[in-house]
C-alpha cells in the first residue's frame, strides 16, 4: 500500500484536480437513476397508470417537462463526463510528467554499480510501458471503478427506495459474484508480474540487439539473434495469452451471474407486479437499470486484470525510486576547490562481488607528476583509476586526493577536478564542437580548436564534410576507433581539471600521431597530475614513474632506467616491443 501513498505524494499540486474528478464521477453515476426514475414517473402517470387516459390531456404539460428533462439530463451528463475525464487526464499527465522527471534524475544519480546490476532494457521498460500503465490506471482504471460502484450504489439504494424485498432477492448473486471475482484476482496477479518480466526481457533483447549491431554483423549471427529474439518474443506472448486465458476460464460465470440478474427480475419482479406490489413504472426502473447491478460485476473480471497490472508496474517503478546509491553527493560545496592533485592509495582492497581485483596497493603521486601505470590486461588498471573519482567505493584502505579521503570530499568538486578519458569510448550524438566541449559548454570556439590541436585531432576533423559541426555517434558520420580517442583525449584536457587520467587512451593511435600527443601533454597550459594508463614502452618512457599492475597487486614501481635495471616484467615488456620495432627496423635496412 505504500506503493498507492507514493504516487499520491506525486500527485502533489493535481491533488485537487484529481479529487475533483472522482467527485464528479461520483455526481456524474448518480445521475444515472435520474432517467429511469423520470420514465417511471412517465409510465405510471400516463401509461400504465390508473388515470392514464385522463392524465394525458390534464397533464400534457409535465409530460413534455418530463420528456425535456429526460433530454436535459442526458446532455448534461455527457457534458459532465466530458469535463471529468478531461480532469483526470490533465491530472493524471502532470503527475506522469512530474514522476518522469524524477525517476530520470534518479536514475542519473545512480552509481556504476547500479548500472553493473540493471539491464537498459529494463529501465526503459520502467520510464516507458510501466509508467504509462500507471498513468492509464489513474486516468482510466480508478474512474471505472468508481463509477462502476456508485453507478452499483446509487441504484441499489434507488431499488430499496422503490421495494426493499424485490432488491434482496436481487442482490443474493452478488457475495458470489465476488468469491469468483476474488478467486480470478488470487490466480491472475502473479501471471501478471510474470507478464511484465517477460515483456521487460523482450525489450532488453531488442535494445541489446539494436546497439550492438555491429557486433551481431561482424560475427554474422544476425539469425541466431533473431532466434533469440523469437524465442522471448513467444514467451512473452505466450504469457500474454495465459493470463487471457485464464480470465476465459471465469468469465462464463460471471456473465451468467450477470445474466441471472434479469431471470430474478421477470421472477421476482413479474410475481410483485401481478401482487400490485409495485408498479408497472417501478418494475420498467428496475429493468432499465438491471445492467447497473449487472454491468460492475461484469467489469469486476476486467478492472481486476487491470489492477494486477497497476501494481505489477508501479512495484517496478517505486523500485527506481527507493534504489538508494551506495555513493552519494552528501554536502554541497558552495565554491568548489581547485586541488592540487596530490593522490594517494593506502592499503586499497577492492572487490567487484566478491573475487579480489585490487590487492594491497599503496603509492603516491605529487602534484604535476606524470604517472604511467602499465600490466596485463585484466591486472586492475581501469578499476585502480576507477576509485579515483568514486565510481567505486574502496573494499578495504583509502584513496586521498590532497590528503583527503575522498569519502569526505565533496562529489561534485571532486569530480569536477579531474578530467578523463575513458577506455570505451563514448561520444554523443552530437557535433564533433559539442562533444569536445561537453564538459564545458561555455568553452570558446579557438580553445575547442586549440585543444582538438593537442590531441592531434584538428587535421582530420578539419578534413570532415562540414568541420567542426560534423556531427557524429549514433546517426553521424562514423569515425575510427583512433579519432574517437582522440576528441574523447581534447575532450578531456578542455576542462582543465587539476588530476587527469587516460586509459589507454592511445591504443589506436599510430606512434608519431602518439609521439605528438606525449608533447602536447608535456605542454600544457595548466598544472595537472597525469594518470595514464598505456601499454606501449614509447609511452611509459617519458613518465616520471610507472606502476606495474599484476594481478591486483603492485609489482614494480620507478622511472624507465630503474625498472629496466631491475630485469622484471617492465624489463620483458621493452624487450618485447623493441624486438618487435628491431626487427622492422632491419626488415627495412634489408630493402
Ligand atoms: N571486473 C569485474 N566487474 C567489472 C569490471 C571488471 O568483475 N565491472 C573484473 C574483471 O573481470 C577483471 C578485473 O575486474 O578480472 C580487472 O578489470 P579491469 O580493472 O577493467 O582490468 P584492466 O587492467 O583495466 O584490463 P584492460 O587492460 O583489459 O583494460
Ligand atoms: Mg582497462
Amino acid at each position: 500500500m505504500f506503493e498507492l501513498k507514493w504516487l499520491w505524494q506525486n500527485l502533489e499540486g493535481n491533488r485537487a484536480r484529481y479529487i475533483l474528478a472522482l467527485c464528479l464521477s461520483v455526481v456524474g453515476s448518480s445521475l444515472t437513476i435520474v432517467n429511469p426514475y423520470l420514465s417511471q414517473r412517465i409510465v405510471d402517470t400516463f401509461i400504465a397508470g390508473d388515470n392514464a387516459v385522463q392524465n394525458l390531456t390534464d397533464k400534457r404539460g409535465l409530460l413534455i417537462a418530463l420528456c425535456l428533462g429526460m433530454i436535459g439530463f442526458s446532455l448534461l451528463r455527457t457534458g459532465l463526463a466530458y469535463f471529468t475525464t478531461m480532469q483526470y487526464e490533465r491530472s493524471s499527465q502532470n503527475m506522469l510528467y512530474r514522476i518522469r522527471i524524477y525517476l530520470y534524475n534518479k536514475i542519473q544519480g545512480q552509481d556504476r554499480e547500479y548500472y553493473d546490476h540493471n539491464r537498459t532494457g529494463d529501465l526503459m521498460t520502467k520510464m516507458t510501458g510501466d509508467l504509462d500503465m500507471v498513468r492509464h490506471s489513474m486516468a482510466w482504471i480508478f474512474k471505472t471503478i468508481i463509477e462502476s460502484f456508485t453507478i452499483f450504489a446509487a441504484a441499489v439504494i434507488y431499488f430499496f427506495s422503490i421495494d426493499t424485498g424485490l432488491t434482496l432477492w436481487m442482490l443474493t448473486l452478488s457475495p458470489l459474484i465476488f468469491v469468483v471475482a476474488y478467486i480470478f484476482a488470487k490466480h491472475v496477479r502473479p501471471m501478471y508480474v510474470d507478464l511484465r518480466e517477460r515483456l521487460s526481457q523482450l525489450n532488453t533483447t531488442t535494445q541489446e540487439n539494436i546497439s550492438g549491431n555491429r557486433v551481431v554483423k561482424a560475427f554474422a549471427r544476425e539469425a541466431y539473434e533473431i532466434e533469440k529474439f523469437t524465442e522471448k518474443n513467444v514467451n512473452y506472448s505466450t504469457a500474454n495469452k495465459k493470463a487471457a486465458l485464464v480470465w476465459l476460464d471465469y468469465f462464463p460465470y460471471l456473465e451468467t451471474f450477470a445474466q441471472a440478474f434479469n431471470v430474478i427480475l421477470m421472477l421476482a419482479g413479474g410475481l410483485y407486479l401481478m401482487e400490485g406490489r409495485i408498479t408497472f413504472g417501478e418494475f420498467a426502473a428496475f429493468s432499465s437499470l438491471v445492467w447497473a447491478v449487472s454491468n460492475p460485476m461484469r467489469n469486476i473480471g476486467i478492472i481486476i486484470n487491470d489492477i494486477q497490472r497497476f501494481f505489477a508496474s508501479l512495484t517496478k517503478i517505486v523500485e527506481i525510486y527507493y534504489a538508494r546509491p551506495a555513493i552519494v553527493n552528501e554536502h554541497q560545496a558552495t565554491t568548489k576547490r581547485r586541488y592540487e592533485g596530490r593522490l594517494t592509495f593506502e592499503h586499497v582492497t577492492f572487490k567487484y562481488d566478491s573475487a579480489t581485483v585490487l590487492d594491497d596497493v599503496s603509492f603516491t603521486v605529487e602534484p604535476g607528476e606524470t604517472i604511467a601505470i602499465m600490466g596485463s590486461t585484466g591486472a586492475g588498471k581501469t578499476t585502480l583509476i576507477n576509485l579515483i573519482p568514486r565510481f567505486y567505493d574502496v573494499s578495504g584502505g583509502r584513496v586521498l586526493v590532497d590528503g583527503i579521503d575522498v569519502r569526505e570530499l565533496e562529489l561534485d568538486e571532486l569530480r569536477g577536478n579531474i578530467g578523463m578519458a575513458t577506455q570505451d569510448v563514448l561520444l554523443f550524438s552530437d557535433t564533433i564542437d559539442g562533444n569536445i566541449a561537453y564538459g564545458d559548454p561555455e568553452l570558446p570556439e579557438e580553445e575547442v580548436v586549440a585543444y582538438a590541436g593537442l590531441a592531434a585531432a584538428h587535421d582530420f576533423i578539419v578534413k570532415m564534410p562540414e568541420g567542426y559541426d560534423t556531427v557524429v555517434g549514433e546517426r553521424g558520420v562514423g569515425l575510427s576507433g583512433g579519432q574517437k580517442q582522440r576528441i574523447a583525449l581534447a575532450r578531456a584536457l578542455a576542462v582543465h581539471r587539476s588530476i587527469l587520467i587516460l586509459d589507454d587512451t592511445t591504443s589506436a593511435v599510430d606512434l608519431e600521431t602518439e609521439e605528438h600527443i606525449q608533447n602536447s601533454l608535456r605542454g600544457l597550459d595548466y598544472p595537472c597530475t597525469k594518470l595514464i594508463i598505456a601499454q606501449r614502452v614509447s609511452t611509459t618512457a617519458e613518465a616520471d614513474r610507472i606502476l606495474i599492475l599484476d594481478n591486483g597487486r603492485l609489482i614494480e614501481e620507478g622511472t624507465h632506467a630503474e625498472l629496466l635495471a631491475k630485469r622484471g616484467y617492465y624489463y620483458d615488456v621493452f624487450m618485447l616491443q623493441n624486438e618487435g620495432i628491431g626487427r622492422q627496423v632491419m626488415a627495412h635496412g634489408q630493402k
